[in-house]
């Protein structure tokens, strides 16, 4: 415990017990290499924001950016890849290739990242979600879900939604198409005409459906 929670203590103490002596010790002196002070650095010389200075020929503490700094939460290049949203409208196609691979890709990450809550099966089937007081993760394959645009699915990876957290720091771009593009996957199984398949595909499952 620093001595900042400390002291109230001791003054509750002192007032409790005039004749008592306040335990607090007192400051060290300099070189005694025993006592650890732990709030040096709050106590340093120190600039804060908006202060002025001399340092400086313009009198201000705060520094110019170097020409060309871009804010690290600007959307740089195409706001419909980085951010799902192009033009104030959710993208409605995811924007890369899905390939047979994404999709492998886009269930390996979405099992590590989301079905913890959503469900292997993305239906909202989890310990998690048995276990919240509060809303629950909903399934993400029911029609409600399925019908948001991919944009609006990647959005939630990105920025969070309510009581869901942003995954944004840990899953990179590449990763997120993938794991939309999984989640669409996953409702497309859940609910697909056979007419839907492509011919041999249809074929086997009228084959093999009973
Ligand atoms: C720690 C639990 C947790 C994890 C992990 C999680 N979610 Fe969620 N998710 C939630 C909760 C809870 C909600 C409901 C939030 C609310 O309504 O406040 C939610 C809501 C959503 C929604 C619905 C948003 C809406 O508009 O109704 C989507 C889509 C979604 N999550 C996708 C994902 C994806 C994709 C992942 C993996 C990258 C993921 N979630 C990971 C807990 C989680």
């Amino acid at each position: 415990m620093n001595r900042g929670r400390l002291l109230p203590l001791a003054c509750l103490a002192a007032a409790l017990c005039l004749s008592c002596t306040p335990s607090t010790p007192a400051d060290p002196e300099p070189g005694d290499a025993d006592a650890l002070d732990l709030e040096r650095m709050l106590r340093q010389a120190r600039y804060v924001p908006y202060q002025p200075s001399e340092l400086f020929n313009d009198g201000s503490v705060m520094r110019r950016p170097p020409e060309g700094t871009v804010p690290n939460d600007r959307a740089t290049g195409d706001p419909g890849l980085t951010r799902g949203v192009a033009g104030g409208a959710y993208v409605t196609r995811i924007p890369v290739p899905v390939t047979l691979d994404l999709l492998r890709y886009g269930k390996e990450r979405f099992e590590i990242f989301c079905a913890a809550c959503h469900g292997i099966a993305g239906d909202g089937e989890s310990e998690v979600a048995r276990n919240m007081t509060q809303r629950r993760p909903p399934s993400l394959v029911d029609a409600r879900v399925q019908a948001f645009p991919p944009g609006r699915i990647y959005q939630v990876i990105v920025e969070g939604y309510g009581l869901m957290r942003s995954y944004e720091p840990n899953i990179p771009l590449g990763e997120r198409w993938a794991i939309v593009a999984y989640v669409k996957a996953l409702g497309r199984s859940r609910a697909a005409a056979l007419d839907a398949l492509p011919p041999p595909l249809r074929e086997r499952a009228r084959k093999e459906l009973p």
